[in-house]
């Protein structure tokens, strides 16, 4: 072998709570199928994380059960190919829970308090103000408060180097590097540091809600779902927030912190002016665009209205979404190929993580039972009390 490098090895996965979103497909969805796609990556590992959904749904897992499935048909459909990305369930990768009762014990409760996306989590859930100590539903449970850790061993088991995902999982990677230097500083040259990789258009870091709240969610009703139907798509575009100052058509408008605008910068390509041009030809106004530049301009001067900018985004949306819809509807006939897939993904995940945590329980000097080990431990001990 000449080639001595380091192997680039891509995790990375989602909570298996609901359908996947235009927001999961912008910030890490389109992402992982081009870095799957260049060849670049010796392996990629997409996991789908129902053991993480647990953590604060541990009353409910006939929902994470019944998500697993739509994930996994998201991901297909997305163009995550089985040939080349292994797919797996967390739970059925049980090296990984080993993984992390030994990382736990590098982490202080100080340092998890400190976490801002699982401290936002918590604001959100309410469970800040409670004082519950039994309810789980109400209290914090101890699961989802150490959650961090466990993506730690999601991440070090596969020797990941890269983990594409969105913004709100910065935190998570910092506190997998910090395990990382403080196992290898401890035990010895173990565990790879990761790095995160961002979306580069800063439109698809955080997608807005379609109701302009900062982000989208199921529980908020805001999400254009990549399942949604060509009708579906096309009336939550319709009754998308824009700028409230806009009210007459001629009024100058704004773009900043317009979602229309933000999915436009997501989404919208050169092209889209070719084959969608006719959106901006209307009755009483007509206008020539030839990219997304020029009807910001226009939008801000005033004359441009939303219903037509909306029209125009439907379309760009639905272009992207319609093969990823078709693909879905093919896959949801063939149920069996996709439990199949999983099913052998989450077998091969496992031996890469059997052999991490073997390596990790070496470094650790807890592999009391290993060939020529054994050997060396009677012989050390029958020393000591001799
Ligand atoms: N926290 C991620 C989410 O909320 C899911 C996840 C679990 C993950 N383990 C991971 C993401 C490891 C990247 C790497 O969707």
């Amino acid at each position: 072998m000449t080639d001595n490098r380091k192997p680039k090895i891509i995790l990375t996965g989602d909570r298996p709570t609901g359908r996947l979103h235009i927001g999961h497909y912008v910030g890490s969805l389109r992402n992982r199928v081009a870095l799957q796609n260049s060849g670049e990556y010796d392996r990629i590992f997409i996991m789908i994380a129902d053991a993480q959904a647990l953590t604060d749904n541990a009353d409910n897992p006939e929902k994470v059960r019944q998500n697993i499935i739509e994930v996994a048909l998201d991901y297909i459909s997305c163009g995550l190919d089985p040939e080349k990305s292994t797919l797996f369930i967390q739970s059925q990768v049980s090296e990984l829970t080993e993984l992390d009762f030994f990382y736990q014990n590098l982490v202080t409760v100080q340092r998890l308090q400190r976490n801002p996306t699982v401290k936002a989590e918590i604001q959100m859930r309410g469970f800040s103000e409670s004082t519950a100590e039994t309810d789980t539903k109400a209290g914090l449970p101890v699961g989802f408060f150490c959650y961090p850790i466990s993506q730690a061993a999601d991440i070090t088991a596969f020797n990941a180097t890269t983990v594409p995902a969105g913004e709100d999982q910065k935190p998570m990677i910092e506190q997998t590097r910090e395990i990382v230097r403080k196992f290898n500083s401890t035990y010895g040259e173990t565990l790879v540091e990761p790095e995160i990789l961002l979306p580069d258009n800063s439109a698809c870091l955080r997608l807005p809600g379609t109701d302009g709240k900062a982000k989208m969610s199921k529980s908020l009703g805001n999400c254009i779902y990549l399942s949604d139907s060509e009708d579906e798509i096309r009336a939550k575009v319709k009754g998308m927030y824009t700028d409230p100052t806009h009210l007459q058509v001629s009024d100058p408008g704004h773009v900043e912190n317009n979602p229309v605008f933000t999915y436009l910068d997501a989404f919208c390509r050169d092209e889209h002016f070719e084959k969608f041009g006719g959106c901006f030809q209307g009755r009483k106004a007509s206008f020539e665009f030839h990219n997304l530049d020029e009807v910001k301009a226009q939008y801000r001067a005033g004359g441009l209205g939303d219903v037509m900018i909306k029209n125009f985004l439907f379309e760009v949306i639905n272009d992207t979404l319609k093969p990823i819809r078709e693909r879905r509807r093919e896959l949801e006939k063939n149920i069996p190929y996709v439990y199949d897939v999983l099913r052998k993904g989450s077998e091969e995940a496992r031996a890469v993580a059997a052999g991490t945590l073997a390596a990790v329980k070496r470094s650790m000097r807890i592999n009391y039972f290993d060939a020529g080990v054994l050997e060396e431990l009677i012989k050390e001990q029958t020393e000591k009390y001799k």
